[in-house]
Parts: structure tokens; sequence; C-alpha cells
């Protein structure tokens, strides 16, 4: 491990005790830190193991390869393109870098640069979806593949550490966008590359949609019962939604309780697949606590406030009509 793990709250060095937990080495006249941090499952979990985040620990270790491009039973390339489209990186450029992803969920994109280039990769997740990510990605990349359980507020990493950093699908489900830029931007070197993605405010029409007249609702409901609701609901909300597609009124599919599946899923998907990510993605946009979309210019105003030169902002068109918000920024 070329960059180690540091105290969150002091960033003293760490000393791991019989790989059952890490120390805080901090132990000076003045002060003394005491932080253990416990390895669990062989992931260390520099954060309390339950908090806002559990919905998505709920969500990927139920549904842990769903979205995974390369599964036993059939291969595709969303997750693929989405980060090599977004970075506007070329696996070469990768190789042999070390590379802080935050928020890495069930790990589709911990794939993609696990199987695709040679960097070391630094994944955190606030939640235990850690579980997920490390029953999927852990095993034959044990040298470098670095995955704990922390927040983007109190990551185990020295400022200044990382070649690139990125984080997408995260940042809108975070307290206070600001913040986590301000974090991700922290652990960058100077000259290191950021890279995020996020949902956009596009006017004042954005909230007038079902998910955000009904998540003040739905994201106090039992993980359990939200997803059986939407379970059991799933069959017609699906039907409605193709026959709305099919008759060119794409536009009131946002009324619907559910998810877009015409721009946010690939084309290529089983009806049992479609069935399978209609339901994780319809629980992913009523069950989080947190859903703050931005603007390209808010997002660009806080790179530049924390001392960054924005490289890229705009929408990135990845195959397969996916599109995505991204800002790519270099610390100065
Ligand atoms: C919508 S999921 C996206 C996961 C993954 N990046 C993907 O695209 O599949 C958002 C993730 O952000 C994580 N998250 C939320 N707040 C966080 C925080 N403060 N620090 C680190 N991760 C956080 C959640 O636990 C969740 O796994």
């Amino acid at each position: 491990m070329d960059i180690q793990y540091v105290c969150p709250k002091c960033h003293s060095p760490l000393v791991i005790q019989n790989n059952l937990k890490y120390l805080c080495s901090k132990n000076s006249n003045n002060s003394k830190c005491n932080a253990e941090y416990e390895i669990l499952n062989g992931i260390p979990r520099f954060t309390e193991i339950s908090n806002y985040a559990k919905n998505f620990g709920y969500q990927w270790n139920k549904f842990d390869d769903t979205q995974i491009d390369n599964r036993k039973t059939r291969k595709l390339e969303l997750s693929k393109d989405r980060l090599f489209y977004q970075g506007d990186w070329d696996p070469v450029d990768l190789r042999n870098i070390n590379i802080l992803e935050v928020g890495s969920g069930a790990g589709r994109f911990s794939e993609v640069i696990l199987s695709n280039t040679s960097a070391n990769l630094y994944s955190i997740d606030y939640s235990n979806a850690v579980e997920a990510n490390s029953k999927n990605n852990l095993s034959g990349n044990q040298d470098r593949f670095f995955l704990s359980q922390a927040s983007v507020y109190e990551m185990p990493f020295p400022n200044n550490s990382f070649d690139k950093v990125f984080c997408f699908g995260v940042l809108q489900h975070t307290p206070s966008f600001d913040e986590s830029i301000k974090a991700l931007i922290s652990k960058a070197k100077i000259d290191g590359e950021i890279v995020v993605d996020f949902y956009r405010i596009k006017g004042w029409w954005t909230k007038i949609h079902a998910k955000y007249l009904l998540r003040p609702f739905t994201k106090n409901i039992p993980e359990k019962r939200l997803l059986n609701f939407i379970e059991n609901n799933i069959d017609w909300l699906i039907s409605v939604s193709d026959i709305l597609n099919k008759i060119g009124l794409h536009f009131l599919t946002r009324f619907l309780p559910i998810v877009d599946i015409k721009t946010t899923f690939p084309k290529d998907l089983s009806t049992k697949e479609r069935r399978e990510w209609a339901i994780l993605d319809t629980f992913d946009m009523f069950s989080p606590e947190h859903d703050h979309p931005q603007s390209f210019s808010s997002v660009e105003s806080m790179f530049k406030k924390h001392n960054c030169e924005i490289t890229f902002s705009g929408i990135v068109n990845i195959p397969d009509g996916f599109k995505s918000n991204v800002v790519r920024a270099i610390k100065k």
C-alpha cells in the first residue's frame, strides 16, 4: 500500500493490531488521540457502522451485482463507458497511479478500474455497501485495492496524496455539496485531477417531479417496507412508463413514481434485468436522506473557491444514450 491510512480525526499514522483494528499512533505529551478503528470482515471501518447512508447499504447489499458490467451471466459496458467518458481517460493514463474513489457503492466503477488498469485504487463508502464491493472486487486484487468504510468528510488518507480523485453518483446525496467538494480536493495532489458527476438543477421545474414531491415522506419509510412497496407496484409502473415513451409523451413520466427507464438504462437488458434495474433505481430515488441537485455554475464556483482550475464542465454523452453532468478540475 503506497498511501498509508491515517487517523481521520487527527491525521496521525495508524498502527494495525492483530489484523483486528487500527490504532491511532498520536501520543504526545500534550495530547493523545486514543482513536481505534475496527476491521470488520476484512474492511477497516473509519466511521460508525450505521449512519444517514444506511439505505444505500441496504440497497447495494440486496442488489450487489445488478449494475456490475462483468457478471458471470452477461457483460455490459455501461460502467466502463461512464468511467472513461466522464473522466476523458484512456486506461493507459491510469497506469500505476493512485486513484481515490469516493462513494463506491457496490463497486461498479471499482470493478472497471481494477479490470482495465494497473492503478492502485483506494475506495471508500460511508455505508456498509463496502461489503458488496468487497464481495465483487477484493478477491485477487488485495495488493492494489484498498477498501474502507468512511465518510468523505473524515477520510483516512493524508492530504495531497492522489493523482486522480473521482466521485460518481454521490455528491447530491451528501449533506453539504460544497464541503464534499472541498474534502475531495484536499486529498488530490497539486496538479492532481478531480472528476465529479451530479444531478443537475435545470430550472424551477426540476423539483416538480414525483421524486421531489414524494421524497419527504418516502425517505422516512423503513427500507424493507419501501422496497416491498416498490416491488409490488413495479410492473404496472413499467407498463405505463413504456406506453408514455412509445406514444411520444416521455415528458409525462416525471409524474410517475418510477425511475426514468428511457434515458438511464442500457438498451440490451433482458425483461428480467430491466425489472431488477427498475426496482433498484426507483428505491435509489426515494430512499436517500439527501438529494440536492446543483447547477453547473454553482459546482464550478465551488471548485474555483477551493483553488482549482476547471478543465471541463458540461454534459457528457455516453454511448447507449446515457447523459451525465460532469465537472473536471485540476488542483492548483
Ligand atoms: C447512488 S450511490 C452511488 C454508488 C456508486 N458510485 C455507483 O454509481 O453505483 C451513492 C453512494 O454514496 C455513498 N455516500 C453517501 N454519503 C457519503 C459520504 N458522506 N461519504 C462517502 N460516501 C457517501 C452512499 O453510501 C452510496 O453508496
